[in-house]
């Protein structure tokens, strides 16, 4: 794979590069972390975060430091679809416990694991901040909300429809 964003994405880059004083180009790093995530292929391998690294002149432990704190960050492989679901005190009270068991029976992965299909990945994750619409998981940019085993079901046919397309 070469690690080189589009003509068109680093436009984008150095715009949002330029809202930050000389010297401090590092503020862009989650930012910038997004951009190449989304533009890699949903993770960031070694060399993209070396890239990252490059473009805003810092040390590549700085970006590695950053990419592996955050669970929006996948350092490894991902599915077209990561099912992030919530697990933590609220959700976990209202069941997320037993739709992520329901998840993995379904799509016969575990927590961290990718289909075969290379479809759907996996991943429970700490509040989101939707605890009022607990269980939830986050998919891509989108909250699903008040999961039941029969949303996990229409939500997974959708998605299979969509790849089918
Ligand atoms: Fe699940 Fe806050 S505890 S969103």
């Amino acid at each position: 794979m070469s690690v080189k964003f589009s003509d068109e994405k680093m436009k984008e880059v150095k715009e949002l590069i330029s809202h930050y004083p000389e010297g401090k180009e590092k503020s862009a790093l989650i930012p910038l972390l997004h951009i190449a995530q989304g533009e890699f292929g949903g993770w960031l391998d070694v060399p993209v975060m070396d890239y990252v690294a490059e473009l805003l002149n810092i040390l590549p432990i700085e970006v590695y430091e950053v990419a592996t704190f955050y669970t929006m960050f996948n350092t490894k492989p991902v599915g077209k679809y990561v099912l992030e679901v919530c697990r933590t005190g609220p959700c976990m009270v209202s069941g997320c416990d037993d739709i992520i068991s329901y998840i993995k029976e379904k799509l016969g992965i575990n927590e961290g694991e990718t289909t075969p299909d290379g479809l759907f990945t996996l991943k429970p994750a700490e509040c989101l901040g939707a605890c009022g619409y607990a269980p939830m998981m986050q998919m891509g940019k989108t909250y699903r909300e008040h999961l039941t085993k029969e949303k996990v079901d229409k939500l997974i046919e959708e998605l299979r429809g969509k790849s089918n397309n």
